[in-house]
């Protein structure tokens, strides 16, 4: 008897060849670019054995349900797991796949790419080169704010925090700090401080934020956030839109209560065209492309493929979410 699997989007053929190539599964796929509909991933995870999904699928109770009780492992193609339920998936005895590691050094180098674009308001002046604004060299003209000399804050040191503090440090940063739920041993590596949030909020001049969303991390980033921020200092968020309350990130945008921000994520995703944050030109927003690079994103299809088979095989996943 083959284990049924469903995939819920096309994904990196080094991740769909493992999966078509294994004898002992029947592989189902969502075979499109865009996100299976509620109604039909309701319809097509019944009576499966694995789930391939991605975090634009919300996987809660009701599609547990659906699927029933031969659901024995969901890989999820990403390093996060806000989408999952996780309680609901532990009570059922399931197991879990992720992909973290193996996207750490692009989601890195995308958040330094992304704080080096908004400090120094890059696409601001591609639009002033295109649209004839720039007129002549000005000393007063599209001044930003520069890595030299200065602190930056992490709000989550993890995998991906701690690699984006040894990629910030060359830039000539005076001084890292981080705040979070404990200090953490390989902070050593770069440095960093351990100081409680509202002293890396009032001493930064970059704020990157880099935690995973909890209940606890959930609306984080709010006005009285903001506002103990320096007025100089830009936001940077590469971790998950809902741990910003973005009324207020627009309130301190707008207002002039800090200088600029920067993200990668945002809520809802896609933002619609028509948000208050996008008429913003202190507010660089891009859409979630972390992880995005080709080589990162078919090592991740091939990992999580590699969870589920493990899972549905009964051995050692390479990285499995423990619950
Ligand atoms: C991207 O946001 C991921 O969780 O992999
Ligand atoms: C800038 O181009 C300078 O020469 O100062």
């Amino acid at each position: 008897q083959l284990m049924k699997v469903f995939v819920t989007r096309r994904i990196p053929q080094e991740g769909m060849r493992i999966l078509t190539q294994a004898a002992d599964l029947d592989v189902s796929v969502w075979d499109s670019d865009e996100p299976v509909p509620r109604a039909e991933l309701m319809k097509r995870v019944a009576g499966i054995n694995g789930m391939l999904c991605l975090l634009t699928d919300r996987i809660d109770a009701e599609v547990l349900d659906a699927a029933g009780p031969n659901l024995k492992v969901i890989s999820t193609l990403s390093v996060g797991f806000d989408h999952l339920a996780i309680d609901e998936i532990k009570k059922r005895g399931m197991r879990v796949g992720y992909t973290p590691d193996v996207l750490t050094d692009a989601t890195a180098e995308l958040t330094v790419a992304l704080l080096l674009a908004t400090a120094r308001r890059l696409p601001e002046g591609v639009d002033e080169v295109k649209s004839g604004g720039w007129s002549s060299w000005k000393p007063l003209w599209m001044c930003g704010y520069g890595l030299s000399g200065s602190t930056v804050g992490v709000i989550g040191l993890g995998r991906i925090g701690l690699a984006i503090a040894h990629r910030l440090k060359p830039f000539g940063v005076k001084k890292l700090l981080y705040a979070g739920r404990a200090p953490k041993p390989q902070a050593a590596e770069v440095q960093a401080e351990y100081v409680p949030l509202d002293t890396l909020l009032t001493e930064s001049d970059f704020i990157v934020v880099s935690c995973s969303l909890t209940p606890e991390t959930k609306g984080l980033c709010d006005k009285a956030f903001f506002s103990k921020m320096k007025k100089t200092a830009v936001f940077i968020n590469t971790s998950r839109g809902q741990v910003v309350n973005q009324e207020d990130l627009y309130e301190a945008l707008s207002s002039g209560q800090i200088a600029a921000a920067g993200l990668d994520v945002t809520t809802p995703e896609p933002l619609p065209t028509d948000h208050p944050l996008l008429t913003l030109k202190n507010c660089v927003v891009l859409p979630h492309i972390g992880s995005a690079t080709y080589s990162t994103r078919g090592t991740m299809a091939e990992l999580a493929a590699n969870n589920l088979l493990a899972g549905l095989r009964g051995t050692a996943m390479p990285s499995e979410l423990a619950l």
